[in-house]
């Protein structure tokens, strides 16, 4: 007997359900660990606050060692932060990204001061672009998930600080520009070459 038999009728189209989503889930479970990261490591800053730096020369970036997030997170978070990667960042007003993607990562950023802007771009199959600006002031986090390509600015008049995590582990970014009615890919860094 199987346990989908074994079970009433509900429960078992309950299962086959779950069973059937299971593989998309698993973008939507990084996602979810990544906002919980985020979120956690925003909430404790005063822990790691005293490591940011601004550098008009361009964009600060710096990755927490895996030791110092787990100080700073409740065990609880520790599973997600094996399979995750943290950066701490500050964006000095008109500082920001080339639009890039994260190699297939999932993630998600929290801003912890000022405000970040952000221009997504969607390719849809029926062709062209589409994008979309938000703005998200301290205390917001935003998700995204394997195939996101967005680009973040401070367009606001003080320092910004955001703190990163990407599941899995940032492997490569390409960067793109709009082209007409699409992406055009203007390069790719990869890690332990480029950071
Ligand atoms: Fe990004």
């Amino acid at each position: 007997m199987t346990l989908s038999t074994a079970l009433p009728l509900p429960a078992a189209d309950l299962l086959a359900t779950v069973l059937r989503v299971r593989p998309a889930d698993d973008a939507t479970a990084r996602r979810t660990g990544a906002v919980a990261l985020a979120a956690a490591l925003a909430a404790n800053a005063t822990a790691w606050a005293d490591l940011v730096e601004y550098r008009p020369a361009g964009r600060w970036t710096h990755r927490l060692e895996p030791a110092a997030a787990a100080a700073v997170l409740d065990p609880s978070l520790h599973a997600d932060l094996d399979a995750a990667e943290v950066w701490l960042l500050s964006w000095l007003p008109g500082q920001g990204t080339p639009l890039h993607d994260h190699g297939g990562s999932a993630g998600a950023f929290a801003v912890v001061q000022g405000a970040l802007t952000e221009l997504t771009v969607t390719a849809p199959r029926s062709g062209g672009v589409r994008d979309a600006t938000a703005l998200f002031s301290a205390g917001r986090v935003r998700p995204f998930g394997p195939h996101h390509v967005h680009r973040v600015t401070n367009d606001g008049a003080r320092p910004a600080v955001s703190v990163h995590v990407y599941t899995p582990r940032l492997r490569e970014m390409t960067t793109y520009r709009l082209a007409g009615q699409g992406l055009v890919r203007t390069g790719t860094e990869r890690a332990g070459t480029d950071w």
